[in-house]
């Protein structure tokens, strides 16, 4: 059994744990006065050592992310932290931001040393407006404290951060749409290259980072890159957040190092619910293929996900047992994809579509053989051809349900309808 590690979470339990004191009694801000004393390369340095992998899905190394930034040329330079969470299943960033907000904030202050930076925006989803006024709070008491503002600790190091509220669209979170979004503009994706690094945020240097990213940088350096990498696998380092949700005894938030396998966590969050059987779940979310039974033993590393048929993404893992529809529950899915699709592209605004229209068809009890045919060209049409990710995620859950579960589809068209006994669909019209 892989020994759990609270260090993002370890505070969470803690009366009024997002105030400042709380932080500051367990140690906090303590690792923001290490760095101030320290070469802003040797802290890029370390991040790169430390293997840290970005934690908002795609796992990109975070320190080379920061050496990508092109040599100072005397212009702004800045940070944003993608706190707009969105992946439907994803549910760790706004317990961090509720919890331990200080955490990202003395994230954000280490960071932005160690690139160059002197204006920080953090960018969070507009609906959720407790956490914006309790990240609003947070940002006031760090000022107070001297933790941010001129000349942070006698440095001579000058930091301000904006929080920003979107207005709540889940293109926002792919970072190139969140950048014009905070310029003010239309969310949608920029075309890359140039990526962020290079030209972002008013066109200038920007290195755009998740939430879990950032609050996992103090860390790193109170404790040293040794205990970082003593933690995960050979090639992903470190402890993660893993949210689970659904049909499970306990669901939320389990802290614990990359590697570690849906049968251990489920160990600790009480198993299935009583008298029932894991049937399948998402192992990153719903743009990630699903999985069944069968991956229970795979080690939840980008690695292992990815040699599997998955993809590891924001370790949201979302559990259905036997009494769930995987038509129904792909449908939901996809009207979610339907409904956040910028329009930008054509494969992926007509096809999340015609998605929807075949697949309410056969959950609906009116849909053919061919269908089910027609509903994996339809996929094909997308993955692989749109602008941005959202595309392709859309397609995920489909074309793995249909290889695990075909004969689920097929029984709704022989049926005339769902198999399941959950009553009348409400997603058909
Ligand atoms: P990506 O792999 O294109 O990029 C990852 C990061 O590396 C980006 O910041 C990008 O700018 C940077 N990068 C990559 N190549 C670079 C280069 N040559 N030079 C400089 N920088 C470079 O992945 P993307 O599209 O940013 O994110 C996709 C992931 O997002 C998915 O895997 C999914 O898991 C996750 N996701 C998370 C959501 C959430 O709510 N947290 C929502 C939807 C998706
Ligand atoms: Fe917009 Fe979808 Fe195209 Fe992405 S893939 S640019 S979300 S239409």
């Amino acid at each position: 059994m892989t020994a759990l590690v609270p260090v993002l979470s370890a505070t969470w339990g803690a009366e009024k744990s997002w105030s400042i004191d709380t932080y500051t009694a367990a140690g906090g801000y303590g690792a923001l006065k290490t760095a101030l004393g320290m070469a802003p390369t040797d802290i890029v340095q370390a991040v790169k050592d430390s293997g840290l992998r970005g934690r908002g899905g795609a796992g990109f190394p975070t320190g080379m992310k920061w050496g990508f930034l092109p040599p100072d040329d005397g212009g702004p330079r800045y940070l944003v932290v993608n706190a707009d969470e969105s992946e439907p299943g994803t549910c760790k960033d706004i317990p961090t931001l509720l919890s331990a907000p200080h955490t990202l904030i003395e994230g954000v202050a280490i960071t932005s040393f160690a690139i160059g930076c002197n204006h920080a925006f953090i960018y969070l989803r507009g609906e959720v407006v407790h956490v914006y006024r309790r990240l609003l709070q947070a940002v006031r008491e760090a000022y107070e404290a001297g933790h941010l503002g001129t000349n942070i600790h006698g440095s001579g190091f000058d930091l301000d951060v904006t929080v920003h509220a979107g207005a709540g669209a889940y293109i926002c979170g792919e970072e190139t749409a969140l950048l014009d979004s905070l310029e003010g503009r239309r969310g949608q994706p920029r075309l890359k290259p140039p990526f962020p690094a290079v030209a972002g945020l008013y066109a200038r240097p920007t290195v755009v980072n998740n939430v879990e990213s950032v609050a996992s940088v103090p860390s790193i350096i109170a404790n040293g890159v040794d205990w970082f990498t003593a933690m995960g696998t050979e090639r992903s380092k470190g402890m993660g957040l893993f949210s689970l949700s659904g049909h499970v005894t306990r669901p939320g938030q389990y802290e614990a190092p990359l590697g570690i396998t849906l049968r251990e966590l489920l160990e600790l969050a009480g198993g299935i619910r009583e008298g029932h059987e894991l049937k399948f779940w998402t192992p990153g979310g719903s743009s990630t293929p699903i999985f069944t039974q069968d991956h229970l033993d795979t080690p939840l590393d980008y690695e292992s996900v990815g040699a599997a048929g998955s993809m590891l993404g924001t370790r949201a893992l979302q559990l259905f047992d036997e009494t769930t529809c995987v038509v129904r529950a792909v449908t939901r899915w996809t009207e979610f994809y339907k409904h956040e699709s910028c329009g930008k592209c054509t494969p992926c605004r007509e096809g999340t579509y015609w998605l929807t229209q075949i697949l309410k068809r056969i959950e609906g009890g009116r849909g053919t053989q061919a269908d089910i045919q027609q509903l994996l060209d339809t996929c094909d049409s997308i993955a692989g051809r749109s602008f941005c990710a959202l595309g392709d995620g859309a397609t995920s859950s489909i074309i793995s349900s249909v290889t695990l579960f075909r004969e689920e589809y097929e029984a709704h068209v022989e049926q005339g309808g769902c198999p399941f006994d959950h009553g009348a669909s409400a997603l058909v019209p």
